[in-house]
């Protein structure tokens, strides 16, 4: 959808001398080149206006500028602003730094060491236009009070939150986001849990421990309102900051999924028996053919999954391609899950379970065992991989309901 009406100059009043100046984008459908975006995103943009200074907190992905500068000149001339809050050097919501800063003329740069250094390499700005803050410092705009938030690696090494103190609303950039182009406030969108959790997923998984710490820092503050930098805000930041809780502290639940690929079915048939010795022993199973299924659906059910099977053949001497793709995505979104099996079948040669391990053996994922056949499944294969599904299911069911 081409925005030239009312959406194009939406601003929205989050409270006294803040807005929202960002952008919605309807169309996108794919991010990184990977992640799904059936419902768009937002890129969100604050403008802060104190009684001495003017703040704009992030910009917005390349194409939106001239939608941003439409905005903020509703409340406020562009060459007014004298900071330029930079949370994040990602392109889609740094890219209108220059943009920005050439229509701001006294505009400082605000960012953390390493985004000086990202900024510098990404969007090449003056010297004398950056200022770096580190934890704690804080920019007096006259009755609105800016505290920067040390944040490192969610999800860049330079990330860092923006706290607007008297109004006690929290500028997380990427945590706490989600992607879609609807609602204001996350309680507006009806399976807004479900989307925040595929996004935590593919974004912030492989950074369990660096989120806990942020969540550390945050629950010492008083925050009324999240205003992250996609998808809607958060006026109830109880909700959203619980299941960050549990996910960056790898909280799982009794859930095994399976992500597998067959081409002649006889890994196929391993999987179904394993699938249905787990479901026997009353396990939540969540099963994925890899040549039909999407990377966000994947990455949100091993948020909280205690187990993974991964089945694939073995192609050209290792693992199918699909299986092989779904093993990288394991080892490089380090979900929480304790244990993993593999299934596999072979024609004259194998290689994919060899292949698998090596993949999936440096992760601290327990490997429970392995099936692979040569040809169709016997009966005997079939019980192997029963058993691999009962242990499976024993081991899942360690884990207390919840
Ligand atoms: Fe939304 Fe990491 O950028």
């Amino acid at each position: 959808m081409l925005l030239s009406g009312a959406l194009a100059m939406e601003v929205r009043e989050l409270a006294k001398g803040v807005h929202w100046v960002g952008a919605r984008d309807w169309d996108r459908r794919l991010f990184d080149g990977l992640i799904p975006l059936p419902h768009g995103t937002t890129y969100n943009s604050y403008l802060v206006k104190g009684e001495k200074a003017i703040a704009l907190i992030d910009t917005v992905n390349p194409g939106f500028e001239e939608q941003l500068k439409a905005k903020v000149e509703t409340l406020t001339p562009l060459d007014k602003i004298d900071y330029l809050v930079m949370n994040h050097a990602e392109p889609d919501h740094a890219s209108a730094i220059p943009f920005i800063l050439e229509r701001s003329p006294k505009a400082k740069l605000v960012l953390t060491e390493k985004g000086a250094k990202l900024a510098t390499v990404l969007y090449h700005p003056p010297v004398d236009r950056i200022m770096v803050v580190k934890e704690g410092d804080r920019i007096d705009l006259g009755g609105k009070t800016l505290r920067f938030i040390d944040a490192p690696f969610l999800h860049w090494p330079e990330t860092m939150f923006t706290y607007l103190e008297e109004d006690k609303i929290l500028f997380p950039c990427d945590f706490f986001g989600a992607h879609t182009a609807a609602g204001d406030v996350s309680q507006e969108i009806v399976d807004y849990d479900w989307l925040a959790k595929t996004y935590f997923g593919e974004i912030m998984m492989p950074f369990a421990k660096s989120g806990r710490n942020a969540m550390d820092k945050l629950e010492k503050l008083e925050i009324k309102l999240i205003a992250p930098s996609h998808g809607p805000m958060h006026d109830d930041p109880g909700h959203i900051m619980g299941l960050y809780r549990n996910w960056t502290n790898g909280r799982t639940v009794r859930k095994v999924v399976v992500a597998y690929v067959s081409m002649w079915r006889s890994t196929q048939q391993l999987v179904e028996a394993m699938v249905q010795a787990m479901l026997d022993q009353g396990v939540d199973v969540r099963v994925f053919n890899l040549a039909e299924s999407e990377v966000a659906s994947l990455a949100g059910e091993l948020v909280d999954a205690e187990g993974i099977v991964l089945g694939a053949p073995t192609v050209l001497g290792g693992l199918h391609p699909q299986g092989l793709f779904a093993a990288a995505l394991v080892k490089a979104f380090k979900p929480p899950a304790k244990y993993a099996a593999v299934l596999s079948s072979f024609g004259w040669g194998g290689g994919a379970v060899k292949q698998a391990l090596d993949i999936l053996g440096p992760t601290k994922i327990d490997l429970l065992g392995a099936v692979e056949v040569n040809g169709t499944p016997m009966e005997t294969d079939l019980q192997k991989a029963e058993e691999l599904g009962k242990l499976m299911a024993s081991k899942v069911k360690e884990r207390p309901l919840t």
